[in-house]
């Protein structure tokens, strides 16, 4: 008997698209083929629908503690469940910033009580905290350590570099890279009089990203350690990529904003389009969905970073930093899927196989018996025009209102029981 069973499902196993029943028993994936019809206490019927795993947001600011105004870990981990995403990690520059045990334990804790989904979170690598961070490690809610080689919002900027070599030695942990590099970004700060929304790709530009790569793929190479580029946005941090004979050893992710826009875009929208790194122009974008097709970029991830409305209203200078994406991760990339731009396949590999592989959860990512059973239903030939009355996240608003892209699932189910 199974506690769930999904009839007739369209889903992809062994990275074909096949139909089949899927049977679901405490939690967990428990027969992929024909079920007969008796055996189910609740059926599902799928003709013609999606069955995909939950999808994994390796990169996602959820503002708790000190935030909350803008998202807390209840609403955020909400809008990622009603979008499809079942599992987030999460990010460490709240208030206090992630950098201690007693701040991850908080933020465990928090999740335990108000969480709607999988959480684990990322500690920040200071100049100090090393010893922090090596007995964290074997905490169930540690992530890994994100490292910030560029100032941005609430950012705990790594300004030396020995600690992050040593850190690098001692600690066999997922380590992610914000990798805007601060002396590119310090020399470009003053060269435009009077900035505006629209010349953020100016005062941040791509030879800051690219720079930032050309590190992290040294680091990748003298120590031997795999690594991880956050939201890759330049056509020359992919050409780096491609060139490195390291380039097995750096896995990288891209957002949905640097997907579907560019400077051009900025220079419209303002500040709801301000965020770091930028995003650049036509010829990065191209590349960037070039990348997501080909496989030199690995996963999608949010990089959601919401602000209120009245932060984002202020003027350029005083606005700060962030897009929302929860809701907007898994429609955009199936509505690539939808428009042809991507195989079906592809998409459930950037979206949950890859980043259940890059986070190291072997239980997660794929619909195969004995996985968890988190998993979202959709319907592959239904829009969704975005309109911010329609968004999960605290913050109310996005970049992609006005945008089509795929219609939200139809049913999410995490750990087996249904949140959507
Ligand atoms: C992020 C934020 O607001 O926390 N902002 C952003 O522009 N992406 C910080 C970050 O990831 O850089
Ligand atoms: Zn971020």
């Amino acid at each position: 008997m199974y506690d769930t069973v999904f009839k007739a499902a369209t889903t992809v196993v062994e990275g074909r698209v096949v139909v089949r029943d899927v049977g679901v028993r405490r939690g967990v994936i428990e027969k992929i083929g024909a079920i007969t019809d008796a055996a189910a206490a609740l059926e599902v019927p799928c003709e013609g629908r999606l069955l995909m795993p939950g999808a994994i947001d390796l990169h996602a600011h959820l503002r708790e503690p000190g935030g909350t105004r803008k998202e807390d870990i209840a609403s955020g981990t909400a809008a990622a469940v009603s979008a499809g995403i079942t599992t987030l990690l999460e990010m460490p520059n709240t208030n206090p910033p992630t950098i201690t045990r007693a701040a991850l334990a908080e933020k465990v804790a928090i999740a335990k009580r108000t969480g709607h989904c999988n959480i684990r979170f990322f500690m920040a690598l200071t100049a100090r905290n090393l010893d922090e961070l090596e007995q964290a490690m074997d905490d169930p809610g540690f992530a890994g350590i994100k490292v910030y080689l560029g100032s941005t919002t609430g950012s705990i900027l790594l300004t030396e570099f020995d600690p992050l070599t040593r850190a690098l030695d001692r600690i066999p942990a997922l380590f992610a890279f914000h990798a805007e590099l601060e002396s590119v970004l310090l020399d470009h700060r003053d060269r435009v009089p009077d900035p505006q929304a629209g010349d953020h790709h100016r005062l941040r530009p791509p030879e800051a990203v690219v720079e930032g790569t050309r590190l992290v793929l040294g680091h990748a190479a003298t120590r031997g350690r795999r690594l991880h580029i956050c939201h890759l946005s330049a056509a020359g941090e992919l050409a780096r990529l491609a060139d490195a004979t390291t380039g097995s050893r750096v896995t990288c992710e891209v957002t949905p904003h640097h997907l579907w826009f560019t400077h051009k875009d900025t220079a419209v929208k303002g500040n709801r389009l301000k965020v770091n790194p930028p995003v650049q122009g036509p010829e990065d974008r191209k590349a960037l969905r070039e990348a997501l097709k080909n496989g030199l970029i690995q996963a999608v991830a949010t990089d959601h970073a919401p602000h209120t409305v009245q932060e984002k209203d202020r003027p350029y200078a005083k606005a700060p930093s962030g897009v929302p994406g929860l809701d907007v991760m898994a429609p955009c990339v199936l509505r690539l899927v939808q428009s042809g731009e991507i195989p079906l396949p592809r998409a459930f590999q950037v979206l949950c196989e890859n980043p259940a592989s890059i986070a190291g959860l072997s239980t997660k990512g794929r619909v195969e018996e004995g996985r968890d059973a988190d998993l979202a239903l959709w319907d592959l030939d239904a829009t969704w025009t975005v309109q911010g009355k329609d968004l999960g996240s605290r913050c109310g608003w996005s970049p992609f209102e006005g945008e089509t892209l795929a219609a939200r699932p139809l049913g999410v189910w995490v750990g087996g029981e249904r949140r959507v």
